[in-house]
C-alpha cells in the first residue's frame, strides 16, 4: 500500500449530494428578499412570480410553445405520480426501471394502480433497458436520469415520432443538464431541487398537447386526491399552467428558483448549464480513468450520468463491500470535503458524486486527490486493524 499525502487543497464547497444539489455560487440569502412573503399567492405580486417560474422554465429549457408548464405539490414524486394517476389505464402500459426511483414507479403501477395490462423492463444498476425493444404504442413510463445508479438515456432516437401511446418522463436529475427531446417526452417533470439546486416540495409538469387532450378525453377508474386533480368537468384546468397552483406554494421557495434560474441564464442557460455539468463529471471521469481500483457503475460511457455520477470500488479485496464504501465517504465527510458522497441506499456500494450545473468544476477537482486519499487510508486502516 502506498503512502498518499493528505491533500493540500479543499473543495471551497463539499456540497455534492445528489439532492437537495448545491445552491447555484452566486446563492445568499439576501437575494431572496423580494419574495412577496406573508402576501397572497394568489394576489397580483405573488400570481406573477409563479408565472414569471413557468415562462423563465419554459425559455431556459426551449420547452414548444404549445406545452404546458405547471407548478404542482409534493416535489418530483407529487408531478409524476400526479401523471401516472391521472393519464394510466387508458391504454396498455410499459413501466421501465433501471434504479430506485424508477422502480419505484413501477411499484406504483403494479401494485397501487394495479394496471391491468402493463409490462414491467428492468435492467440491473450501471444499466439500462433495451429501448428498441420497448412498444412506444403503450404508455410508458421511465426515468431519464437515474440518479442512483448514474445511467441516463443518451437520446431520443428509440422514441418514434408517431407512436400512440404517451411517454411519461421523470427527468428530475436530468432537467437543465441534458438536452431532452421534448416531441418525444409526453410528460415531463422534475425538481428545482436538482440540476438548479433551488428547494424542494414543489414540483413541474410538462404536458404536450397529446398529453392534455388524454386528460381531456379519459377518466381514469380510481379516485383522484385534490392535489393530483389537473382537470374539472372533464377540460384541463387552465390556471394551474398559468401560475394558479392548486394548493398554497411556498413563495419563498419560487424566489429562490427564480434566482436559480437567473442564475442559470447568467452562465449562459441550458448550453451553459449543460457544459458545467459536462465538465464536472468529465474531472471525475478522467479521475476514474487514471485509477485502476475504482471504476464507474455505468460502464457504457454513452448512458453515463453526467449529474449523478457514480462509482465502484473494484479492488477485489473491497468490490462490493458496503463497509468499505461507507466508511471512505464517512472520512470525507468527516473531513469536510465531500457531503452526501455514499451511495443510494439501495444502490450497489460505492461512491455518488453530484456534478450538476451549480457545482464548481474546481471543487469537483480539489475533490479528486481526497477521495484517493480516503481510499487509501481505509485500506490501510483494514489492513492494520
Ligand atoms: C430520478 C428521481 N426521481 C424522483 C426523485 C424524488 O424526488 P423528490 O424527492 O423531489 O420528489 C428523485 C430524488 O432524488 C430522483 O432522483
Amino acid at each position: 500500500m502506498t503512502d498518499v499525502q493528505i491533500p493540500a487543497a479543499r473543495p471551497a464547497n463539499p456540497r455534492f449530494s445528489s439532492g437537495p444539489c448545491a445552491k447555484p455560487p452566486v446563492f445568499s440569502l439576501d437575494a431572496l428578499s423580494d419574495a412577496p412573503l406573508g402576501r397572497s399567492h394568489r394576489a397580483a405580486v405573488g400570481k406573477s412570480k409563479l408565472q414569471q417560474a413557468i415562462e423563465e422554465t419554459r425559455d431556459i429549457l426551449q420547452v414548444p410553445a404549445d406545452y404546458r408548464i405547471g407548478i404542482v405539490p409534493g416535489s418530483d414524486t407529487g408531478a409524476f405520480e400526479m401523471a401516472m394517476w391521472s393519464l394510466l389505464g387508458a391504454r396498455p402500459s410499459e413501466t421501465l426501471a433501471w434504479e430506485s426511483f424508477g422502480k419505484g414507479w413501477v411499484t406504483d403501477a403494479v401494485k397501487q394502480l394495479k394496471l391491468a395490462d402493463n409490462t414491467v423492463r428492468e435492467a440491473d444498476y450501471g444499466d439500462i433497458v433495451d429501448l428498441t425493444a420497448v412498444d412506444w404504442n403503450k404508455d410508458v413510463c421511465f426515468t431519464w436520469n437515474g440518479t442512483t445508479s448514474g445511467v441516463r438515456v443518451p437520446n431520443g432516437d428509440a422514441i418514434p415520432a408517431n407512436r400512440e401511446g404517451l411517454t411519461l418522463c421523470d427527468a428530475t436529475s436530468a432537467a437543465f443538464a441534458q438536452d431532452l427531446p421534448w416531441e418525444k417526452l409526453d410528460v415531463t417533470t422534475f425538481s428545482w431541487q436538482k440540476v438548479m439546486g433551488g428547494e424542494a416540495a414543489h414540483g413541474m409538469i410538462i404536458l404536450s398537447p397529446r398529453a392534455v387532450e388524454r386528460l381531456e378525453s379519459y377518466t381514469p377508474a380510481w379516485p383522484l386526491p385534490k392535489i393530483f386533480r389537473l382537470t374539472k368537468g372533464g377540460k384541463l384546468i387552465d390556471g394551474i399552467f398559468k401560475g394558479e397552483t392548486i394548493n398554497t406554494p411556498s413563495m419563498l421557495c419560487v424566489e429562490d428558483y427564480l434566482q436559480a434560474l437567473a442564475w442559470g441564464r447568467s452562465v449562459g442557460g441550458l448550453k451553459g448549464l449543460q457544459d458545467r455539468a459536462n465538465k464536472n463529471a468529465q474531472v471525475v471521469w478522467d479521475f476514474v480513468e487514471a485509477n485502476d481500483w475504482i471504476e464507474n457503475l455505468a460502464t457504457d460511457p454513452a448512458i453515463r450520468s453526467n449529474t449523478s455520477v457514480c462509482l465502484k470500488f473494484t479492488d477485489p479485496a473491497v468490490a462490493g463491500d458496503a463497509d468499505f464504501a461507507k466508511a471512505v465517504g464517512k472520512k470525507l465527510e468527516a473531513e469536510g470535503v465531500a457531503h452526501d458522497v455514499g451511495s443510494y441506499r439501495d444502490a450497489p456500494a460505492g461512491l455518488r458524486i453530484w456534478c450538476g450545473s451549480t457545482v464548481e468544476t474546481s471543487d469537483v477537482q480539489a475533490l479528486m486527490p481526497w477521495i484517493d486519499w480516503a481510499y487509501h487510508a481505509v485500506l490501510t486502516e483494514r489492513q492494520s486493524a
